[in-house]
């Protein structure tokens, strides 16, 4: 089946050769774009949309996402709203609730918020483990986020679960669990910080799980600052996640890497701590991407559209960064050539938005507009 998507008003493509069109069209076939040029010059097709002078994007990318969980932390986060500070602690009410649940639960779960997503315009998710921490539990997670999206996480070293040495649970982390969970997994990744993993057990496990076929992606430098980025650009991990305390040495290196900067603005919003520096990042030369890092615990939003209001407003980035780093940034982390960017021969995955530009993102917060999401 072949569609034309007519009249689009501005058209961000994120093809550097021509990164905005006006008066623009695009002609899909199947699951692929087929042609991108000018509105009344368009291949015949099946099928048109007229998208009556609205802007069109790529689908985001939510490069870093935890769906499979239980219960809620509205205390928690009540309780940081009142003054609280957050830690990496709060991770083990959510394991408890997550173990305790069925395994329909979850995956009705899971389904309800990547539907919350897609209708807010993500058309690609990652989904991790990580609140689980048995073989069996991570296992499961895996199994399930595997039936949604084929960017799968093994999170197992999210922290040391009660009632197990830091030691003994690594070696389970670099052995049983990553055993059990390598089949459904396409990425490892390691929360790197204080009260969770330090530098040595990060590139143990890192390295493991390479070994394993994985490919290393890092929680780095969320609360402080830390070896996170190091190891994340030192293993040419895709991508060092939050990177929010960051040292200059750290910035050089993610400039000269292929080790993509994921800005996380939703967990700095939740948990009421200074956001990350995004122009200092881009100013250096480094690819930024943000996600919503969606997740009970630290930033329980779904949705791209406020974390880039909140990259613009608290980040230091420009509407046309922040629409980049949500849409080629987000591909770029997940190391894909196919998303993110509207050209032919990509996935038919856009977003016609009820404003004439994308830059109403940021200077519209909190007003829907994705009307329609045409996702591959
Ligand atoms: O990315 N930083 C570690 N993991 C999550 C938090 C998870 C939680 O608090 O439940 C994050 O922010
Ligand atoms: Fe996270």
């Amino acid at each position: 089946m072949s569609l034309l998507i007519d009249n689009i008003g501005l058209l961000y493509t994120g093809d550097p050769e021509r990164e905005e069109l006006t008066g623009a069209a695009v002609v899909i076939q199947d699951d692929r774009i087929e042609w991108v040029g000018e509105s009344g010059r368009a291949p015949q097709t099946d099928e048109r949309h007229d998208a009556q002078g609205r802007a069109v994007i790529p689908g985001f990318v939510d490069s870093h996402a935890h769906l499979v969980f239980a219960g809620d932390r509205t205390a928690e986060f009540n309780a940081r709203m009142s003054g609280q500070s957050y830690s990496a602690g709060g991770i083990r009410t959510t394991v408890a609730a997550t173990r305790a649940a069925s395994e329909e639960a979850l995956d009705a779960r899971m389904r309800a918020l990547v539907a919350e997503m897609r209708a807010q315009g993500t058309t690609t998710v990652e989904i991790k483990s990580g609140y689980g921490l048995t073989v069996d539990d991570e296992a499961r997670a895996l199994r399930l986020a595997r039936q949604v999206t084929e960017e799968t996480t093994y999170l197992g070293a999210h922290v040391v679960p009660q009632g197990i040495e830091a030691d003994a649970y690594v070696r389970l982390v670099t052995g049983d669990m990553l055993a059990a969970c390598a089949p459904y997994a396409k990425w490892v990744d390691v929360f790197c910080e204080r009260g969770a993993f330090d530098g040595d057990q990060t590139r143990e496990i890192l390295t493991a799980g390479t070994k394993a076929g994985l490919l290393p992606r890092v929680h780095a430098n969320q609360l402080t600052e830390g070896p996170g980025v190091r190891i994340a650009v030192e293993l040419d991990a895709a991508s060092a996640d939050h990177c929010t305390h960051l040292t200059d040495a750290d910035v050089e290196a993610l400039a000269s890497s292929n080790t993509v900067a994921t800005l996380l603005p939703g967990a700095e919003f939740s948990t009421r701590s200074p956001y990350p520096d995004a122009r200092r990042l881009i100013d250096a030369g480094a690819t930024v991407a943000i996600a919503t890092d969606c997740n009970p615990g630290s930033s329980f939003t779904s949705s791209m559209a406020f974390c880039i209001a909140l990259a613009v407003r608290e980040m230091r980035m420009t509407p046309l960064e922040a629409i980049r780093a949500a849409t080629y940034g987000g591909a770029r982390a997940l190391r894909r050539d196919d998303i993110g960017v509207i050209c032919a021969g990509n996935r038919a995955d856009l977003v016609v938005l009820d404003a004439p530009s994308y830059v109403h993102l940021a200077y519209r917060p909190g007003v829907p507009m994705i009307t329609r999401v045409f996702s591959s």
